[in-house]
């Protein structure tokens, strides 16, 4: 058994308003209440932060933001948001490269890593996401754009900052598609991520959390979950509905305890 505490983490994306952020998370916080051994974050698009950290304010459910300024310091960057601001408003965790990001965005794996740095200087911790597009997937290069990916933010950031990093494998042609990879090939490469962080300090792989993401739903979560590396999650639609998210989250309890 791993001592690492499995998290699911919902990635609302663009999606919410006030009325249903309430319901979901009302509905998330009462069924979350029976859950043990695993940890649970939503994060809601930014303009909600708040109002879902006043919502969630005693209880277990942790919040996390989509994005956040590259920068460290407060500045004139119009429309950018500074991770002090997200850990002000409750954030405890700040999801960065997502794949939307590096291919809407244009963020690049130096970006990536910038944005992870000014993370843990604002006392966030990242969750960054790698993963390869079918084509490069398909021609072999799995493996090398991962090593790029995380090697990027490695080489970056001081491994001592990284210490409440989590790295979030998500194959770009399993997001939002309803393919998802299959268990052995999630395992395969969240092993290959963890050596890469071994490879410079054991002991920070052996602590850091690998979450799959990439239509995970309740019904293949347990499967997902079952190899040895993968710690739970990363969520974008199933964790709009409250009782997918759930479900999800009970199969990444029930492996804490096998
Ligand atoms: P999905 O998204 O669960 O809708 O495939 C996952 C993600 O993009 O984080």
């Amino acid at each position: 058994m791993s001592s690492r505490t499995p998290l699911v983490a919902g990635n609302w994306k663009m999606h919410g308003s006030l009325m249903r952020n309430a319901q979901l998370v009302r509905d998330v916080v009462a069924g979350a209440a029976s859950l043990h051994d695993v940890e649970l974050l939503v994060c809601p698009p930014h303009v909600y932060l708040h109002s879902v950290a006043q919502l969630i304010a005693g209880n277990a459910l942790q919040l996390g933001a989509q994005n956040l300024a590259e920068y460290e310091r407060e500045g004139m960057f119009t429309g950018e948001i500074l991770g002090t601001m997200l850990a002000d408003v409750g954030c405890r965790y700040v999801i960065v490269g997502h794949s939307e990001r590096r291919s809407l965005f244009g963020e690049t794996s130096q970006m990536v890593a910038q944005k992870t740095r000014a993370a843990t200087a604002a006392g966030l911790r990242p969750i960054v996401c790698v993963g390869e597009t079918l084509a490069e997937r398909n021609e072999g290069a799995t493996e090398k754009v991962l090593k790029t990916q995380l090697g990027t933010v490695l080489d970056t950031v001081e491994l001592s900052q990284l210490r409440d990093m989590v790295v979030a494998y998500e194959p770009v042609w399993a997001i939002g598609t309803g393919q998802t990879a299959s268990p052995q090939q999630a395992q395969d490469a969240h092993a290959l991520l963890r050596g890469q962080i071994a490879a410079r300090d054991a002991k920070l792989a052996d602590s850091v959390r690998i979450l799959y993401g990439g239509s995970v739903k309740a019904d293949n979560a347990a499967t997902l979950f079952a190899g040895e590396d993968v710690d739970g999650g990363l969520i974008g639609g199933a964790s709009l509905r409250a009782a997918d998210f759930l479900a999800i989250a009970t199969a990444a309890a029930n492996k804490s305890r096998s």
